[in-house]
């Protein structure tokens, strides 16, 4: 490939202009100090710098000032932490920490151009993994590997299917020693070659738009994404129903069937929060309409499934039928809303309602006008929305052709060849729809926030039409910011013992990649489950941040009890446990909003010097506490579990070990290997068959012996009156067999009356104090 490349020619001079320094030469170079560890690396194109917006970081961010010097050689930057050098005559960018080096580009392949394709390449230094890139197949560790973004609804991934829903054009790069992230601010189709091509080399490139990326330092990971999400933004609290389980599937097509299975979650005494309404409840497919014959006077219905404790999400699709008596169709043409084609046409294309157009969410008041639609949705009772189809999803010719259309997959993508673009069309928006007011974007630049965009429209539009509640916004598409606005879940899978094991990595990426509130279709969603994958799907699915049982169409049950009663059982009892965990994840949840540090983490990240544990992405970690083991193959009853170093407790018997460690490990079906590190306190709720059936008057804490910490939060769970200051924040410490309690901030009253501290077999019932001090 290389050979095909022009790099980057020589600086001819230099400029410090306002708050960026300005390289120029054949092309410019506009270098601009976010803080001490981020700085932006933009080049122009031809002379010209166009991409002066962003659709992933949204807010204002202000620079800081920074020193630079010249040699003969070179120009060199200081950020106050990071010195960056930049040859004259053969511009190289090389960034040191003091005098370690850290990242360098590949020759004078920092910036190389082919046709409208923009390259980055960068030199091998000390890059042992890559992580990120979100919603990918494979493994953890990316290194060796290509990969291409570009939104993509592919029902049949295989393990070397690429690209799948999501886009996130982020990489961090771990060694033992320190990492750092990329991220290329770049929405055109872009690729992250990582030594596939070269063992000297990794690059990053887009099929059009400019190179405009930002390098962000570590040294830790959790440093690197705190600093990503800043830019990106972070995810909001969830309303804490979302934490519970959540039933769906496609084909609960009537009220009947949505009340029975209602019905049964409590007579079976098994806790469920939300059940979803998937296309079944609309009238012919058309978004935003009720079918009144299999679901008479919805809004009753939701009434009365919440009364029994259920919220209702219903699903949302862009594709709006082509019907000239169906007023969302006539509205969305009178008001101008609808994709165009260069030739002026309004696109078509063919999704369940047959014959659709689409809404241009790049233009602001298109996702105002779909926004406000919601409120048909609202007014009935739901809790949230569920985005789908949004990458988005669309065909030459009606649904019943759509496999054929699938069949087609996991191409290598050449990317000098222009037949590539066959495929990359083949399920989507032809090349030539236009977006924006002034059909100033193209569909290449706008394919991979199509469904972002959409997902801004929904949050926005429910913020605005029932401002009080927190709502439950989920998505199928994103792209690199998406967690503004929403929860992701990762498409559809398939009741594969291969797609419960992808998502063990999948997750972890995603999550590097700044979306927190993530999960796959519990029990798979295409084919048929067997029961002892529904058991480990189970015993895993309690981990995911989101929790969604979900299948297709005229699969099997696979509702928790559909297997048999020894599964329904185990179901039970773990779903059980997920709903004594919920004040944990709820304040890790508090955590991501704060940082961005997300609630599945691989093991580097809470040890980031321990190089044995990228090779163990087969667990994780469930916050700072909690080591999760899943079984992932059919007729296993034990596995290896890695133990990073410190002391670990068995969750289920207390046994000690000491890692690092590898230890062998039963596991019975209905036992998931759980490690408890030393020093945790993890915070635990009474048991409920849905959020806010109880009140919550004592908080347990499970502490470990050892030394830690943990940020308890709290709010209504329900309102956004935690942005104005209605939460508490309670610092807990335990060390060396004492612990403190201590409010770090009081705004909010909750129900908690007491602590109940568990300890080595011991329990200490305390009552709510601004600051306790316990020996235990
Ligand atoms: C898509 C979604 C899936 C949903 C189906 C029908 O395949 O990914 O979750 O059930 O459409 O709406």
């Amino acid at each position: 490939m290389i050979e095909k490349l022009k790099p980057w020619s020589k600086i001819n001079s230099w400029e410090k202009k306002g708050e960026s320094l300005l390289l120029r030469g054949e092309e410019d170079l506009k270098i601009e100090v976010i803080n001490e560890k981020v700085i932006r690396f933009h080049f122009s194109k031809n002379k010209e710098w166009r991409h002066n917006y962003s659709f992933a970081i949204e807010r204002e961010i202000s620079k800081i000032d920074f020193v630079v010097e010249e040699n003969e050689e070179d120009i060199i930057l200081y950020t106050g932490i990071l010195k960056v050098v930049i040859n004259k005559n053969f511009p190289n960018i090389k960034i040191y920490e003091k005098e370690k080096l850290i990242h360098s580009d590949y020759q004078n392949y920092g910036y190389a151009k082919y046709k409208n394709k923009v390259f980055s390449l960068k030199s091998f230094h000390k890059e042992e993994a890559f992580l990120g890139l979100g919603e990918k197949m494979g493994g953890l560790n990316k290194k060796g590997k290509k990969y291409v973004n570009w939104n993509t609804d592919d029902p049949h991934h295989y393990p070397n299917t690429d690209p799948l829903y999501q886009s996130h054009p982020f990489l961090l790069a771990w060694n033992s020693e320190f990492s750092y992230g990329i991220f290329f601010d770049n929405t055109f189709r872009t690729y992250f070659d990582l030594g596939e091509e070269s063992s000297e080399y990794y690059c990053f490139y887009a099929d059009n738009g400019e190179l405009d990326y930002y390098f962000i330092y570590g040294p830790t990971p959790k440093e690197v994404i705190e600093n990503y999400t800043f830019l990106i933004g972070r995810y909001y609290m969830p309303p804490l129903f979302a934490l519970g389980y959540q039933q769906s599937k496609w084909g609960y097509r009537n009220k009947e069937m949505l009340m029975d299975i209602a019905r049964k979650f409590r007579e079976k005494d098994i806790p469920c929060d939300v059940l979803y309404l998937d296309i079944d409840y609309m009238d012919g497919f058309r978004v935003f309409t009720f079918d009144e014959e299999k679901f008479p006077n919805i809004k009753e219905m939701i009434k009365d499934l919440n009364k029994m404790g259920f919220k209702v999400v219903p699903i949302v699709d862009p594709g709006v039928k082509k019907d000239i008596n169906y007023e969302v169709y006539r509205e969305g043409i009178e008001k101008e809303c609808f994709c165009r084609r260069s030739t002026g046409e309004i696109y078509t294309g063919y999704v369940w309602p047959g014959e659709c157009v689409f809404p241009d969410f790049a233009k602001g008041r298109v996702r105002e006008w779909w926004g406000e639609k919601q409120k048909k949705l609202i007014d009935a009772g739901v809790s949230g929305i569920w985005n789908d189809m949004n990458e988005p999803s669309s065909f030459p010719h009606p649904v019943d052709n759509f496999s054929k259309s699938w069949e087609r997959h996991s191409t290598f993508w050449g990317i000098f060849s222009d037949h590539t673009d066959e495929v990359f069309y083949e399920k989507t928006f032809p090349k030539d729809v236009l977006h924006g007011e002034r059909g100033e974007f193209t569909h290449d630049e706008i394919h991979n926030v199509y469904g972002l965009l959409m997902a801004k429209a929904s949050y926005e539009g429910w913020r605005r039409e029932n401002p009080n509640i927190r709502p439950l916004i989920i998505t199928r598409a994103g792209f690199s910011g998406v967690q503004k606005y929403s929860a992701v879940w990762t498409g559809d899978n398939k009741s594969w013992w291969e797609h419960l094991y992808v998502s063990i990595p999948m997750l972890q990426n995603l999550g590097i990649s700044g979306v927190p509130f993530i999960g796959a279709d519990v029990g798979g969603f295409g084919l048929n489950c067997s029961p002892e994958l529904f058991v480990r799907w189970i015993e895993l699915g309690i981990f995911y941040p989101f929790f969604r049982n979900h299948s297709e169409l005229n699969t099997r049950p696979q509702e928790p009890w559909a297997f048999s009663k020894e599964v329904e059982d185990i179901a039970r009892n773990y779903i059980k446990l997920r709903y004594k965990l919920i004040p944990y994840f709820y304040s890790l949840f508090w955590e991501a909003k704060e940082k961005g540090i997300p609630l599945i983490r691989p093991l580097v990240l809470e040890f980031p010097n321990d190089r044995e544990s990228i090779y163990n992405y087969d667990e994780f970690m469930l916050g700072p506490f909690m080591l999760v083991a899943p079984i992932y193959r059919e007729g296993v009853r034990a596995r290896l579990v890695y133990l990073p170093p410190g002391i670990w407790y068995d969750f289920w018997g207390n046994e000690k070990y000491e890692g690092p460690n590898y230890i062998s490990v039963k596991a019975p079906l209905g036992r998931i290997p759980l490690f408890i590190r030393e020093g945790s306190i993890i915070p635990l709720w009474e048991v409920q068959s849905f959020v806010g059936e109880k009140k919550q008057e004592i908080l347990e804490l499970l502490v470990y012996p050892g030394k830690g910490e943990f940020m308890y939060y709290e709010d209504d769970g329900i309102s956004w009156s935690y942005e104005n200051g209605e939460y508490n924040l309670i610092k807990i410490e335990v060390n060396d067999g004492k612990l403190e309690i201590k409010y770090l901030y009081k705004g909010y009253k909750s129900d908690r009356k007491m602590f109940k501290v568990k300890y080595l077999g011991k329990e200490f019932l305390l009552e709510d104090k601004d600051y306790i001090k316990l020996d235990l």
